[in-house]
C-alpha cells in the first residue's frame, strides 16, 4: 500500500494586524522559541548525489557544507503544545531518516516529540550524497544504502533539534511577505497553459513569486531566527555537477547566517536563517531557459526537444555565466528579498500550538471531477515521460516530455527486467503509457534493503 505521510503544522493562528515595528506589548503573549544548527555533510566522495537520479554522477569533493536547521516552537503557559520544523538541506526527506530520527528522540525525550509534531523537510538540493531513502527509485539510482550518508543526516538532524531544544527562549514571531522578482521560471509554460482561462486569470505569472518570512526575536531584543518559504527547485547546479553543495537556497541561508553571525565562520553563531521548500515543482532557477546546447535554438516546444539530437540536449540555463555563479545569483536574489522582508516584519503571530499528522493512502483516492464524474487514483507508476527528465536534467536516450505512446522495446526490458503492469494499472493511468511500474514492484515496501557501502 502506498501512504504518504502528512503532517501539517497549525501554526498558522491569527495574524494581529499591525503596521508599526515589532513591539511586543501589545497583549499578544509570544511563544518559546528554539533555534539550532547542525552539520550533516555524509560522504563527499564516490557516493552519487541525490536528485537527478544518475548513478554515475558521483561526489567528487566539496563547495559547501550541508546543514540541517531545527525549529522549535512552543506555548509559553503549556510547553509541552510544542511544533518541531526541521529543514534538511538534503535531496529529500525519507521515511528512513524519519522513523531513525524518531527512535532517536523517543529515547532522548520521551513523548515530548513524536510523529506528530516534528515536520521534517529536505530543501531539496541535487548536489547531496544519496543512499538514505528506501524507494526502490532512490536504492537503485543511489547505488544501494549508504549508511555514512544516512548516519549524517539522522545525527545531523537529532544534534540540531538539541540544540534547539536547549536553547528555548521566551520571544515573538513576526511574519512578512514579498515578491521575488528575476529567480524562476515555469519549467513547463505550454503544460501551464492547459489549466482554465478563469484559473489562469487568477495570478499575474506562471510560477508563485511570492516569498513568506518568520521573524523570531527574544524578549531581551536579541534576533534568534528567520524561516521562509519560497518556491524554486534549488537546482542551478547542473547534473555535471560533482561538488557536494546546498545550492542556491543553501548560499541565500549561508549569506543571511553570515550577515546576522558577524565574526563567526559559516555554520557557526546563534542565529539561523532558514529557506525551505514550498510549492516548487516545475519552478526551475534558470532563468535563460531552455536551449539546445548543440545548436543554441531554443527548445520551448511542448516536449522540450531539439530538432537535431531530441530531448536530451534541451537544457535551461543561466542566469550566470556558468553554473556556480547562477547559484550565487538566485542565492542573493533570495537573500536580498527575504532580509528586506524580515526588517520590515510587523505583524505578529499569535494564538495557540497544534499539529496533525495523518497517513492517507494515496492510491486509492476518489476525486469528484464535476457533478456527474468522479476519477480515482491508482498504485504509483512512472511513465515514459518521466524518463525524458526536465529542461533543468534531461534523461538518457530519446525519451520525450508529454509521451502518450509506449514503445515494444522498453516495454520489453521492463516486463524482463522489473515487473509488468496489470492490466488494472494501465487502464487507470491512461493515457500516460507506464514504464516503471514502481508501485507494483516487489521492493516496494522494502523499507531496509540492501546494504551497501
Ligand atoms: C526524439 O524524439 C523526438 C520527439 O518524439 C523526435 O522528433 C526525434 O526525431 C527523436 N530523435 C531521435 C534522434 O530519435
Ligand atoms: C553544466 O554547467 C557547466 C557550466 O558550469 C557547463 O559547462 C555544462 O555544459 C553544463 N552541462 C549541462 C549538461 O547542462
Ligand atoms: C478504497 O477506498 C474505498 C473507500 O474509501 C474502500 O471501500 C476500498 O476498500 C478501498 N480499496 C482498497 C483496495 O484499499
Ligand atoms: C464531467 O466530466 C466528464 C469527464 O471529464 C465529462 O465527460 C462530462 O462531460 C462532464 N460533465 C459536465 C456536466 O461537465
Ligand atoms: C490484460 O489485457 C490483455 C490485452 O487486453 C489480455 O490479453 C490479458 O489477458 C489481460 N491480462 C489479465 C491478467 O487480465
Amino acid at each position: 500500500m502506498v501512504v504518504l505521510a502528512v503532517v501539517i503544522s497549525l501554526l498558522v493562528l491569527y495574524v494581529q494586524p499591525s503596521d508599526a515595528v515589532p513591539e511586543f506589548s501589545k497583549g499578544s503573549e509570544g511563544y518559546l522559541i528554539g533555534v539550532g544548527r547542525a552539520d550533516c555533510t555524509g560522504p563527499i566522495a564516490e557516493v552519487p548525489l541525490l536528485g537527478y537520479a544518475n548513478p554515475d554522477q558521483k561526489g567528487g569533493g566539496i563547495l559547501s557544507r550541508q546543514y540541517c536547521r531545527t525549529f522549535i516552537l512552543a506555548e509559553r503557559q503549556n510547553p509541552t503544545k510544542r511544533v518541531v520544523h526541521i529543514v534538511a538541506e538534503i535531496g529529500m526527506m525519507s521515511e528512513r531518516v524519519r522513523l531513525e530520527v524518531l527512535k532517536q528522540l523517543k529515547y532522548k525525550y520521551g513523548d515530548l516529540y513524536n510523529q506528530n509534531n516534528v515536520i521534517m523537510t529536505g530543501t531539496h538540493t541535487h548536489s547531496g550524497p544519496g543512499g538514505f531513502a528506501q524507494y526502490t527509485l532512490l536504492m537503485i539510482s543511489s547505488g544501494g544504502l549508504i549508511r555514512p550518508t544516512l548516519n549524517a543526516i539522522v545525527n545531523g538532524i537529532v544534534n540540531s533539534i538539541d540544540m534547539a531544544h536547549q536553547n528555548m527562549v521566551q520571544g515573538h514571531i513576526f511574519i512578512g511577505t514579498g515578491l521575488v522578482e528575476n529567480s524562476q521560471i515555469n519549467r513547463s509554460p505550454l503544460s501551464y497553459l492547459q489549466n482554465p482561462v478563469s484559473e489562469r486569470r487568477r495570478y499575474s505569472s506562471n510560477v508563485d513569486k511570492e516569498m513568506t518570512v518568520l521573524k523570531m526575536v527574544a524578549d531581551n531584543g536579541q534576533e534568534i531566527g528567520m524561516f521562509s518559504w519560497f518556491a524554486v527547485h534549488p537546482v542551478s547546479m547542473n547534473n555535471t555537477n560533482v561538488l557536494v553543495n546546498s545550492d542556491n537556497i543553501g548560499y541565500a541561508a549561508y549569506l543571511f547566517e553570515q550577515e546576522k553571525n558577524k565574526g563567526y565562520l559559516p555554520g557557526k553563531g546563534p542565529f539561523v536563517a532558514a529557506f525551505t521548500s514550498s510549492n516548487l515543482g516545475d519552478v526551475s532557477p534558470n532563468t535563460k531557459g531552455p536551449h539546445c546546447i548543440n545548436t543554441g535554438e531554443p527548445c520551448e516546444n511542448m516536449g522540450n526537444y531539439c530538432l537535431i539530437g531530441g530531448a536530451k540536449f534541451c537544457i535551461a540555463t543561466g542566469p550566470g555565466k556558468d553554473m556556480f555563479q547562477s547559484t550565487q545569483i538566485i542565492g542573493t536574489h533570495v537573500y536580498s528579498k527575504a532580509k528586506e522582508i524580515y526588517m520590515k516584519a510587523s505583524k505578529e503571530l499569535d494564538g495557540p500550538i497544534s499539529s496533525v499528522h495523518q497517513w492517507v493512502d494515496m492510491s486509492n483516492i476518489t476525486v469528484q471531477l464535476n457533478s456527474t464524474h468522479t476519477g480515482k487514483t491508482c498504485k504509483p507508476a512512472l511513465g515514459y515521460s518521466f524518463a525524458a527528465g526536465t529542461i533543468d536534467g534531461p534523461g538518457m536516450f530519446n525519451f520525450t516530455q508529454g509521451t502518450t505512446e509506449g514503445h515494444p522495446f522498453w516495454d520489453f526490458i521492463r516486463d524482463a527486467f522489473l515487473v509488468q503492469p496489470s492490466n488494472e494499472s494501465i487502464e487507470c493511468h491512461k493515457p500516460k503509457p507506464i514504464l516503471l511500474p514502481v508501485g507494483e514492484s516487489p521492493h516496494e515496501n522494502q523499507l531496509y534493503g540492501a546494504e551497501h557501502g
